[in-house]
């Protein structure tokens, strides 16, 4: 009570004048003393007293419960009336003010005493619990502050009902990369790629969400930096205590991580099916295309001259072709192949296959070829690497009906960890890169998923397995391959090979001139082949030559006639499948029973046995089913020829 800051409201001036007499000598400070409503209202707030004495009837139309009132109303100072009319009535009117106490006239010092230290004392209970309050409240705002905050792998968006960001965590600025300043205000369409921003469509979702009490939804979403992710989003609209709906709560995932894993794996099981059908495939298939092509040849050689019979022989001859292309693109597309790699410089294969190709793009299209004079090596086929290029300029022929240009890069790229971030299926390190670019057509976005299928073509002549080789010769050699394409602009691929260091070797010539050697021979050659037909063809393809042929269908009887000393063998000729062991495994075993026989592998299909995923050991001699007798010949020839410790 001491220091109390008092204001005195009584219409009287003796009782005023002595009332705050009294009062100064509790201690207090009288702040003022008036005689009517207006200027108690007026001096309450001026003054902000601690307490206010309020007779009830006062000079003027305002009465002191009316005064009270509006004084309570909006400075919160407490009030206690004086009052000669404590009548129900008056008591029950002076409530809207929440009074602190009531002294009835005449009253004596210490009634007045008490009324003001219990006034004073209620005041800072009520003051305390306030202050409490307000800290209370504070702190759960600060721990929900903190809640969100904390949140960093999850985008927390608030909004409002017309779907603009009220506000966000920190997670949503780490996953769109805009600071909220940027966001905060705008519709929350502004991070959806540009070709969804449909306000109607943002309407209708919010609807549903309102309806429906939640919705659950995947897309992509655009960042700061114009990079795409691809979200996750659960929203749910946001009540308030009556149950109305004040907004709506989205939490976002980023999953493009996850969503790339997935086509991975959905890939690779598509590639694993395709892989086993065209494995199966090749190996009978290739054993009859070799027996068609034997025999055609054979026909040929004996009708040749006859029409029409030479045009049947070479109308079978071309289907048979065709059916070996056609089997070699599924293996290619399955990465199955059987790839014999070397050391080279992609800007040789670059040379070669434009200097093939300005001829056959015609005149309208013209060829501009940029390369990186001092290019890395890689390790691949060559032959595989042309067909790359020509299926990928083929391709950009047909999008280019009326002409443009196209264009062949390469170029040495060094992937660190920000390449990475970009190109996640990359490992850090060196690359050398081909860039095939044409000005055609260009491939719309809902395709770009489906062009590596085999059989996926828009063109009705194409078969659709030209970028089901080119991606699957790609990645059997180590390497990537990305598209980019704008619809009417024009495509480009980047791919992406791991350099190697080793320097090109000379290629022998000796394998060159060996057409010119001769075919026969009369050493004895062990010939093991499962399947008859091709046995019979192989034996009379090398009798006619002179050789001296053994024959076994599988490991077992080979194994035998090895073993036998009496028998004479200069040479095995395997097959790669066989019905009981494989053509590796019986080479070993012979192997070990004659050191030095040297061995050609054959096969349609290898299955791995005699190559790791497709890629052969160097110095091994393999022939790829169907095999011509030329081809045969001179292997054999120069396997024979060959000194004795170069066999494998
Ligand atoms: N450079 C390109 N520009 C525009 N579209 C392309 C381009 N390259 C490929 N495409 C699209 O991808 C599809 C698949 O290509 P792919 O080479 O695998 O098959 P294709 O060319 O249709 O047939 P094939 O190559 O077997 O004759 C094409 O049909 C075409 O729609
Ligand atoms: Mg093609």
């Amino acid at each position: 009570m001491h220091n109390a800051r008092i204001l005195v409201v009584e219409d009287e001036t003796i009782v005023a004048m002595d009332l705050a007499a009294t009062l100064r000598r509790f201690g207090c400070a009288v702040v003022a003393v008036v005689d009517n409503g207006e200027e108690a209202i007026e001096s309450a707030a001026r003054h902000k007293p601690d307490l206010v004495l309020m007779d009830i009837r006062l000079k003027g139309p305002m009465d002191g419960i009316a005064a009270a009132k509006t004084i309570y109303e909006g400075e919160a100072v407490p009030i206690v009336f004086l009052t000669a009319h404590a009548d129900v009535s008056t008591v029950d009117r002076s409530m809207g003010s929440s009074p602190y106490g009531y002294l009835v006239k005449p009253f004596d010092d210490g009634e007045l005493q008490r009324a003001i230290t219990l006034a004073l004392a209620r005041r800072k209970v009520e003051l305390s619990e306030h202050a409490r309050k307000d800290d209370a409240l504070w702190e759960i705002e600060e721990k929900f502050r903190l809640l969100l905050d904390s949140v960093h792998d999850y985008a927390i968006i608030l909004l409002d009902l017309e779907g603009q960001i009220a506000t966000w965590n920190t997670g949503a600025e780490k996953m769109t990369g805009f600071p909220p300043e940027e966001m905060i205000g705008k519709s929350v369409l502004n991070l959806e790629p540009e070709e969804d921003r449909h306000g109607d469509r943002l309407r209708l979702h919010l609807e549903q969400v309102a309806t429906n009490g939640r919705a659950e939804l995947e897309g992509w979403r655009i960042r700061k930096d114009g990079t795409r992710y691809w979200a996750h989003v659960v929203k749910t609209p946001m009540l308030d205590r009556g149950g109305r709906i004040v907004g709506f709560v989205a939490v976002t995932h980023d999953e493009t991580q996850r969503r790339a894993l997935e086509a991975q794996l959905l890939q690779s099981q598509k590639l694993e099916s395709l892989g086993k059908l065209a494995g199966g495939i090749a190996h009978d298939f290739n054993n009859m295309l070799m027996v068609i092509f034997s025999r055609a040849d054979l026909l040929l050689r004996v009708n040749g001259t006859v029409e029409p019979q030479r045009r049947y022989i070479s109308d079978i001859k071309s289907a048979a072709t065709k059916s070996r292309d056609l089997t070699q693109q599924l293996l290619a597309a399955a990465r199955r192949q059987v790839l014999q790699p070397q050391v080279v410089n992609l800007n040789e294969i670059v040379g070669s296959t434009m200097q093939l190709l300005t001829s056959s793009l015609g005149e309208n299209i013209s060829i501009r070829t940029h390369v990186d004079e001092k290019l890395w090596n890689v390790y691949a086929d060559p032959g595989k690497l042309h067909q790359v290029l020509l299926n990928l300029a083929i391709n950009a022929r047909e999008a280019m009906p009326k002409g443009g240009a196209l264009t062949v890069e390469t170029r040495n790229v060094r992937v660190d960890e920000a390449y990475v971030r970009q190109r996640p299926h990359l490992r850090e390190g060196d690359y050398v890169q081909l860039i095939v670019s044409d000005t055609g057509s260009g491939i719309a976005p809902e395709i770009r998923d489906k062009i590596y299928d085999p059989f996926f073509s828009t063109r009705g002549r194409g078969s659709g397995l030209g970028l089901a080789v080119v991606r699957g010769i790609i990645e059997q050699t180590g390497g990537q391959i990305w598209l980019y394409s704008e619809v009417g602009q024009g495509t480009t691929f980047k791919i992406f090979f791991p350099r190697v260091r080793e320097s090109i070797t000379a290629v022998e010539e000796v394998v060159d001139d060996s057409s010119a050697l001769s075919t026969r021979g009369s050493e004895s050659i062990l010939v093991v082949e499962d399947e008859q037909l091709v046995r019979t063809i192989l034996r009379e393809t090398l009798e006619e030559q002179g050789y001296h042929v053994l024959e076994a269908s599988r490991e077992a009887e080979a194994v035998a006639l090895a073993k036998s000393p009496d028998v004479k063998i200069d040479l095995l000729l395997t097959d790669v499948v066989l019905p009981d062991r494989n053509g590796r495994t019986l080479a070993e075993t012979v192997h070990r029973l004659r050191p030095q026989l040297p061995v050609i592998y054959m096969s349609g299909y290898t299955d791995n046995a005699i190559s790791d995923q497709g890629v052969l050991e160097p110095g091994m001699r393999f022939l790829e089913k169907p095999v011509s007798s030329a081809v045969l010949l001179r292997a054999i020839r120069s396997a024979l020829d060959a000194p004795a410790d170069d066999a494998v």
